[in-house]
């Protein structure tokens, strides 16, 4: 049977479910994904937080900037009933931004780190760019220092290798402050209206308002003409120059490789000074799956007192593809650890002993709360993907004891029908316990 086609999800909407036919929409990635995010970026002092997904238009427009791409061609909005502008929010930075100044963190503590996991929606999905796109991402508030550029580098670091993820790329630049920037993009105007017969017709109109962009255009005319502009590293003034040289000079120390591009200046207009991506040849053209840098004004401009700001995101999908399909993620999640079936008459007792089998231990306990044959519990035992099964029958009550059976090999075990005793016979028997499990116990 296949669905009706006029209610399928919306083209570049994705569903993401336990099993899911394309590996890399699987909960187990997603889930492996977050928890070591929660994992690593706790550990750094984030907390975590949830925000509105509709925010007014004008955050966007006057945030990220009228010329940049996403709000000049990729918003949705619309609207409400009493004609005010709102945007289903395309990105993460502004909405946090606004939220510091609206609860006036910088009267109260204004060193935050906070941290998202959640979707954000973008006209002209394309491959590799969805329409609703998940981010797990951070906002540093409060901290003008080099060193908190390069702890937040070394934390994503961190994170790819706790993901297991090799051959990445940190691709690194400054933007300067605004007069090295102001003076820089003088130069740049000026070179690409020389040159502006090799370019474009949208990097044509990008001269004017927005000429950076200009520098990481995928056409081959504006590849070659960005290869050769001047370096924004010769307009920089000595103190944004020293600021970019100490953070190098710290990821340096502390062993993180990365290389300085030139050509690195991300696509929304809050960023000054450092700016940087992860990238990997894996993913082909849409090769980030992460960015981030400094937003000294940004706090400012929503009407904030002057807060120097830095942040990160990274593209969850992206992250996922590079993680699909590895055995020692996908194996942890795809069933419970312990399918216990009830026969007539015992699943009052059957949901007393999983809890208190909870209770003991990071397990994982399902009780097959359908009934019915032993063949058909049986079955759903098998496909549920469980690691081991106890049927629970009137006699095994009356005894207090039941057979543990492994559903992958043919160990089983007499055991007494004790929540700790199961538990202790779980661990035995070598089964890794969930992530989830692992997260709570914690
Ligand atoms: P961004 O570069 O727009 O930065 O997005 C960060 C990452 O999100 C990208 O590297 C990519 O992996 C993923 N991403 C973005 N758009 C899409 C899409 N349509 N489909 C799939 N993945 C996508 C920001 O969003 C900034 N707010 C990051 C930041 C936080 N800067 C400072 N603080």
């Amino acid at each position: 049977m296949s669905s009706d086609p006029t209610l399928r999800a919306v083209k570049g909407m994705n569903d993401i479910l336990p099993a899911a036919q394309e590996a890399f929409l699987n909960t187990a990635v997603w889930d492996h994904i977050e928890q070591t995010a929660n994992r690593i970026l706790g550990s750094y002092g984030y907390r975590r937080i949830w925000l509105p997904v509709v925010e007014p238009t004008a955050l966007f427009t006057r945030g990220i900037g009228e010329g940049s791409d996403i709000v000049a061609k990729q918003m949705y909005s619309f609207e409400d009933a009493k004609g005010r502008k709102l945007t289903l929010r395309p990105e993460g930075t502004a909405g946090a931004a606004r939220a510091y100044v609206e609860h006036r963190f910088a009267d109260r503590n204004p060193i935050q780190r906070w941290w998202y996991f959640a979707p954000y929606w973008a006209e002209r999905p394309q491959k590799g760019r969805y329409r609703q796109f998940y981010q797990i991402g951070a906002e540093f508030f409060g901290v003008s220092s080099a060193a908190a550029d390069a702890e937040l580098i070394i934390m994503l670091w961190r994170w790819c290798q706790a993901l297991g993820l090799n051959d990445i790329a940190i691709r690194i630049n400054s933007l300067g402050d605004e007069n090295s920037r102001q003076h820089y993009l003088g130069i740049l105007r000026q070179y690409l209206h020389d040159n502006s017969t090799s370019l474009c017709d949208d990097c044509r109109a990008r001269i004017e308002h927005n000429p950076l962009r200009a520098l990481d255009c995928k056409r081959p005319g504006c590849k070659n003409l960005a290869a050769a502009a001047p370096d924004i590293l010769e307009s920089l003034g000595d103190a944004p120059r020293q600021h970019f040289d100490e953070v190098r000079h710290i990821l340096t120390e502390q062993s993180i490789p990365h290389t300085r591009d030139p050509r690195l200046v991300r696509g929304l207009d809050y960023y000054t000074s450092t700016v940087f991506e992860f990238t990997t040849e894996a993913l082909g053209a849409q090769d980030a799956i992460l960015g981030g840098g400094r937003y000294d004004r940004l706090v400012q401009d929503l009407g904030g007192a002057p807060t120097p700001s830095l942040g990160f995101a990274a593209g969850i999908e992206r992250l996922a593809l590079l993680l699909a399909n590895r055995p020692q993620i996908m194996d942890n999640r795809q069933g419970a650890h312990l399918y216990i079936i009830p026969m007539e008459g015992t699943l009052t007792q059957a949901l007393s002993l999983a809890d208190d089998i909870r209770a003991a231990g990071p397990w994982c306990v399902e009780v097959d709360v359908e009934g019915g044959r032993l063949k058909h519990q049986m079955r759903r035992a098998d496909r549920s993907g469980a690691k081991c099964a106890m049927v629970l029958g009137e006699q095994e009550i009356a005894e207090g004891r039941g057979l543990l059976k492994s559903l992958d090999s043919s160990l089983q075990e007499p055991l007494e029908l004790s929540g700790d005793k199961i538990a202790q016979a779980l661990s035995q028997l070598n089964i890794p316990p969930s992530f989830t499990h692992v997260a709570r116990s914690l």
